[in-house]
């Protein structure tokens, strides 16, 4: 982990709330410009603001850094060795910020040199909530540790989201299984807010078969720093190739594995 985290981790908070700001902002307004690009697949002005002002702190603060964002990729090389990663989604959620539902954030994670992703930060502006953890300082809830309970699969709801144009496949099987296990399925419609509901205890864990970087990064510390299991979306090296994330509380994390493998099996 690079030596000031604690520092990134702080930035990285106030940061998200004041991303989370501009996006409201805009929400408020109530007359932003939205465009498709793709089936339910929404950009709106909102987003793009969002990430350019996440870009400009950032640069200011850590001017050698690089970032990748959903909207604008990646800012500094890839090939440059040696600098952290900021990985960001400005929205995460912008079908329900767009449809007037209060699931979205705004989503910052941070990656080392060596390519681990050591912090996490995912915020929520209408709950008014920020969810946070850096590797080996736990996770909070507004700046409080909360203690998470221990819940089995049935225990509680799993989250699974379907990624729009990915196969069918791996999500119907993955629900066909859960559903044999005894489980039920929620979709929050924000990949990187279910993975911090995860982390906080209120889902007993997480599916999507195809996810990118932006959306599973921040929300995987979260998990890992509650105590929970999750996939390591940089297992392999690689933040813009899209994969499979799967996460649990520690009460579910051997029965959901088990639905996991069994429907990624099938698949
Ligand atoms: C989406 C959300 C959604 C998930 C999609 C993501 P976006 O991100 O996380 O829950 O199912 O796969 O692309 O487009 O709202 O940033
Ligand atoms: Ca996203
Ligand atoms: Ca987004």
């Amino acid at each position: 982990m690079v030596a000031d985290g604690v520092e990134r981790r702080s930035f990285a908070e106030e940061l998200a709330v004041e991303a989370g700001q501009v996006a409201l902002s805009y929400r408020e307004q109530g007359d932003m410009e939205v465009r498709s690009k793709g089936v339910l697949d929404w950009v709106t002005e909102a987003d793009l603001a969002t990430e350019r002002l996440i870009r400009r702190r950032i640069s200011k603060s850590f001017p050698h850094d690089k970032v990748l964002g959903e909207e604008e990729g990646y800012l500094g090389s890839q090939a440059d060795e040696g600098r952290s990663t900021w990985v960001v989604d400005p929205i995460d959620g912008t079908t329900c910020f767009v449809s007037g539902l209060p699931s979205w954030c705004v989503s910052i994670a941070c990656v080392d040199e060596t390519g681990h992703a050591f912090l996490g930060v995912v915020h929520n502006p209408p709950g008014a909530e920020t969810f946070s953890a850096l590797d080996g300082h736990g996770f909070t809830v507004n700046g409080h540790k909360t203690l998470i309970p221990n819940r089995g699969l049935t225990d509680g709801l799993v989250g699974v989201g379907h990624p729009r144009g990915a196969p069918d496949e791996p999500t119907l099987s993955f629900l066909a299984r859960l559903f044999a296990a005894g489980g039920l399925f929620y979709n929050s419609g924000s990949a990187a807010l279910s993975l911090a509901y995860v982390a906080a205890g209120r889902l007993v864990g997480f599916y999507e078969s195809d996810l990118r970087a932006w959306d599973a990064l921040a929300g995987e510390v979260l998990v890992r720093e509650s105590g929970g299991w999750s996939t390591d979306f940089v297992h392999d090296g690689s933040l813009t190739t899209t994969k499979p994330v799967l996460a649990a509380n520690r009460g579910s994390t051997a029965a959901l594995q088990d639905v996991f493998g069994g429907s990624s099996a099938r698949s």
